[in-house]
């Protein structure tokens, strides 16, 4: 039997529930002075002010302590939505841009998804698996301790496979659990420029049923965009990824009103991505399908876009919304959701109770295991990150800098800035 006991909490942050929250409900969290936390077998057997502890659980000698030391906790952070198995970089595109190059222009040039789909395909599989495995490295000791990972850098079966098969391995052995997604339709291959429909039927007719057979991946997306793949492209494949049990999910609006947002409506996808350039109408129409809103605004730094996805609209609207990484090294070359956090803050408009469930609970929503992570209630997997500072405000007011002192992982310690607060009585 494992067992962990938290105490010292000074604040305990939480948003509460199994499903996704929305409108003024995704900014009510429950916020717990003087806490204690405690997990029993890799789940919370206890959440509350350190007062109540002992009549629910009763005394606990000799019980394995982390003192939080007058930090925050909140639940771990989930990502909600990353690239991670690529290979290479794209330093050279980052620097031309922030001289003013466009990213649409550098990828019409063949740069741009297609620059790393040509590293990618180069990589072996135990290249790409240790490149993963150290990105999640990197997001583990920022607070990630369940994300998505997809595909889309391959663009052919084989070299898709290998990506994922790439980030199971990595996951393996990882304190990260992941959600694997398979985005072939990330762009169009170089050997299918000449009939872009034929990449579509591939998708269709071969990759989706070998992918889904070998049970590789979750969730089927796809980059709906003007220029990338049309509104009915994108209804084929993930059309053909849900009959194979792949849940759809879309990059949607992200530089124009491509009809993105409404083709996640119609067809019941999970979660639309981007969403920059929504209009009021798919606004509407992510509200009343219930679709979640996944907004990742270090792109716009990225790509120096002229504005912020329009959460304030999103939420006001009844749009539950996400927040992630989108950590890839053309877009966003980020594995930090603190960074993210305090992006909501500054440039969305967000309150800092409204993003903490954009990174936890909502985003657990994504991923379709809202049930299970996403909040410290009793029951829930012991998924938990002790914070710098005495309340929730740390998560973004010390930008640039790690706010996470501890990372606990199904009741144990996975990540600590200070192993040594840890002690057995
Ligand atoms: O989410 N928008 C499409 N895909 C990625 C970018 C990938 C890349 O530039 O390599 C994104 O931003
Ligand atoms: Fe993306």
């Amino acid at each position: 039997m494992s067992e962990l006991l938290i105490t010292d909490i000074a604040e305990l942050a939480t948003p509460r529930g199994r499903a996704p929250r929305k409108a003024d409900d995704q900014g009510r969290i429950a916020r717990v002075a003087q806490a204690e936390v405690f997990c029993r077998d890799g789940r919370i057997a206890f959440a509350g002010p350190a007062a109540d502890r002992y009549r629910a659980v009763g005394a606990l000698p000799g019980v394995r302590r982390l003192s939080a030391a007058g930090g925050t906790v909140v639940p771990g952070f989930v990502d909600a939505h990353t690239h991670l198995p690529w290979a290479g970089d794209r330093a050279d595109e980052f620097l031309a841009r922030m001289a003013g190059a466009d990213y649409r222009d550098i990828a019409a040039a063949g740069g741009g998804i297609l620059a790393t789909v040509r590293a990618t395909r180069a990589a072996s599989e135990a290249e790409l698996t240790d490149n993963v495995r150290r990105r999640l490295d990197r997001m583990l000791r920022w607070g990630t301790t369940s994300a998505e990972v997809k595909s889309g850098y391959g663009l052919a079966l084989d070299a898709e496979r290998r990506q994922l098969r790439a980030s199971a391995a990595a996951a393996e052995d990882h304190a990260i659990e992941i959600t694997p997604t398979l985005l072939a339709a990330h762009e169009t291959p170089p050997e299918h420029r000449t009939a872009p429909d034929r990449w579509i039927d591939e998708i269709v007719d071969a990759i989706i049923p070998q992918i889904a057979e070998d049970g590789l991946a979750a969730h089927c997306d796809v980059f709906c965009e003007h220029g990338v793949f049309d509104v009915p492209s994108s209804r084929r494949v993930l059309e053909a990824g849900r009959a194979y049990g792949l849940r759809p999910r879309l990059h949607a609006d992200e530089f124009v009103d491509s009809g993105g947002a409404q083709l996640a409506a119609e067809i019941g996808a999970v979660s639309a991505d981007h969403l920059v350039a929504v209009s009021d109408d798919g606004i509407a129409a992510l509200a009343s399908a219930g679709v979640i809103g996944v907004l990742l605004p270090a792109v716009s730094l990225f790509v120096r876009a002229k504005g912020f996805a329009p959460a304030r609209r999103l939420i006001e609207a009844g749009v539950p919304i996400a927040l992630a990484t989108d950590c890839n090294p053309g877009s966003s070359h980020t594995e930090s959701l603190p960074f993210i956090a305090a992006l909501a803050v500054f440039h969305l408009g967000m309150t800092i109770e409204e993003t903490l469930c954009a990174i936890t609970l909502n985003a657990a929503g994504v991923l379709g295991r809202a049930d299970e992570i996403g909040s410290v209630e009793v029951d829930k997997q012991a998924d938990l990150v002790v914070l710098e500072g005495p309340s929730l405000a740390w998560l973004a007011y010390h930008p640039g800098v790690n706010p996470v002192r501890t990372v606990i992982k199904r009741g144990r310690v996975a990540a600590a800035a200070h192993v040594a607060s840890e002690t057995a009585d």
